[in-house]
């Protein structure tokens, strides 16, 4: 008979033990940093209990993103302005080497306020231990701001005038905004008259970021930079449903305004970082690697009462380098930090595999609980010419998801599947005409039959996603093992840009193995021990079974 198997996840980040929310599950990225030859991961964490609630800094560090490191939690809510929780924060690192700390602290009467912290030892590279301002709060919600709407700093950029400045986000009536400061030290706030943006019937702006992308598209910008060759990004996560939407835009200094280039894609009405499960994300510079990393966490589908059982819940996404895409000029390109490519062990290549309208070719892998996967597709002139005469409109989320044939399909491939295929979880493509009379491509992700468990969010994700002439459909998976199975495992995947096709082969490679991050992991934590002698390891490859 079937076993139920809880396990955690391989390479994506959890807590070592992650009581965490699962409506508002926190894991997210509270001020990540490299410093010191150490990227810092601060985190929304409750020690306590499963649901959401006590939050606290987790911390942990890494050198590749991947194998991380905790430590003690980094700030406790000890202090009248942060009694209620130690929420959502970002660091910046000044000029001079010092790194400053704002969060928003709920006070014990519940009142969102701003506070500062910063490290209490700027030559120990962990930055284990944290100090309070002495004269926290710096900032409280400002008149006609309701005490409960006034959360998250971001980093600090730098003004031509020399000033620092930061941009909170909030909401009046049902219009998000985002509030806009500038400060010489971090201690005393002058609030501009106007604000970042703001936008009717998004609501409240959870988590905005704010970040200057080179319109080359060549690397990744410090948050101060400023220029001709520069666009500005924003991003909110909007509180009423759950996602993050970014809009690339001008920044004007002169009053600290950001105006989006093309207002029918305005932020929180355009596009998505991602089309799954992805929320509260942040970026930062990583000035190691002249790159900037998106961060975004994803709260895992279980029930409640499951989490409680199993005593974790929700985990961190791959960490994704992102870049201007100078092709559409539109969006984002973003992808999964290079350091993922060391995990793996070994490959197998499918060439040329030809797959018949309605079939399904097992590609053998061996027995991997992890995978890497990189797959393109060619697609049938035929198909496509059929595909053209086709007017069924679609959307992934409204469609009848994997199991439903149309003109151009689905297809794609099965993850986490058992050989019975009683359990799977297909990551397809979708070709069809859109009402425009163009065809559309489409990339989803159905979960309804990825798990036997009754007790698990079992939605269809995905999106129409901009394909240009000449490219070629492309899918990298990257699959972990997590979460209650009972035939196969719970998918950790996300999409990256595809890229377009003719003719009906498929080109895989496969890199697997057991124990992928396994390997990596035991070398790195040799090394660390010896450089620093930290008690715990990471938890990663550890498997937890019921
Ligand atoms: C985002 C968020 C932030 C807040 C924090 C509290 O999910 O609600 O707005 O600072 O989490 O944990």
């Amino acid at each position: 008979s079937s076993m139920l198997v809880w396990q955690r996840t391989a390479f994506h980040f959890q807590p070592e033990k992650n009581w965490m929310n699962v409506n508002i599950a926190k894991t997210h990225a509270t001020g990540p940093l490299f410093y010191n030859d150490w990227y810092h991961f601060f985190y929304q964490y409750n020690p306590i209990g499963a649901v959401w609630g006590n939050i606290v800094w987790g911390h942990a560090v890494s050198k590749d993103l991947i194998n991380w490191f905790h430590l003690p939690l980094a700030m406790v809510a000890d202090q009248w302005y942060d009694k209620d929780g130690v929420w959502t924060g970002s660091a910046t690192i000044l000029p001079d080497g010092k790194v400053v700390m704002l969060y928003t602290g709920s006070t014990a009467e519940a009142v969102q306020v701003q506070n500062l912290a910063y490290p209490a030892n700027l030559s120990d590279p962990l930055l284990i231990k944290w100090v309070k301002y002495e004269g926290n709060p710096v900032l409280v919600p400002p008149p006609g701001i309701h005490k409960k709407d006034f959360r998250d700093p971001t980093t600090a950029w730098m003004t031509s005038e020399g000033k620092w400045r930061i941009t909170i986000g909030s909401k009046i009536n049902k219009t998000g905004i985002s509030l806009v400061y500038d400060t010489k030290d971090f201690i005393n706030y002058e609030m501009l008259p106007g604000v970042l943006h703001s936008v009717p019937g998004t609501g409240m702006w959870e988590c905005v970021d704010f970040f200057p992308v080179s319109i080359t598209g060549k690397k990744g910008l410090d948050t101060s930079v400023n220029g001709p060759e520069v666009k500005h990004v924003v991003k909110v996560s909007l509180d009423d449903d759950r996602h993050d939407y970014y809009a690339i835009g001008t920044y004007h200094e002169i009053n600290g305004s950001w105006i989006p280039d093309e207002p029918e894609i305005d932020l929180g009405i355009g596009i998505r970082y991602d089309y799954g499960i992805f929320y509260a994300s942040k970026t930062f510079y990583d000035q190691n690697k002249n790159r900037r990393i998106l961060w975004g966490w994803i709260g895992e589908t279980d029930s409640e009462v499951v989490d409680m059982e199993k005593g974790w819940a929700s985990l961190q996404a791959i960490p994704r380098t992102i870049l201007f895409d100078n092709k559409t000029g539109t969006n984002l390109l973003q992808w999964p930090v290079e350091e993922t490519d060391n995990l793996r062990l070994n490959n197998t290549e499918f060439n040329k595999v030809s797959v018949e309208t309605g079939s399904v070719v097992p590609l053998d892998v061996g027995p991997a609980s992890q995978l890497d996967i990189i797959a393109e597709f060619d697609v049938d002139e035929e198909a496509l010419k059929k595909a053209n005469e086709v007017h069924v409109p679609f959307s992934c989320k409204t469609s009848g998801g994997a199991a439903e044939r149309g003109a151009l399909g689905p297809f794609g491939l099965l993850v986490l599947a058992d050989e019975s295929l009683s359990e799977q979880t297909p990551v397809y493509f979708y070709i069809a005409k859109g009402s425009d009379g163009k065809l559309n491509t489409f990339l989803c992700n159905d979960l309804s039959r990825s798990s036997k468990a009754s007790d698990v969010d079992k939605q269809i994700f995905g999106n129409y996603v901009p394909v240009l002439e000449g490219e070629k459909l492309s899918l990298r998976i990257l699959e972990d093992c997590s979460s209650n199975k009972y035939e196969a495992r719970d998918a950790k995947f996300k999409f990256w840009k595809p890229l377009v096709s003719t003719a009906l082969a498929a080109t895989m490679i496969v890199f697997g193995g057991e124990t992928s991050s396994m390997a990596e992991l035991n070398k790195f934590e040799a090394e660390a021990r010896g450089e620093f002698g930290i008690g715990s390891a990471a938890q990663f490859g550890s498997a937890d079974l019921k």
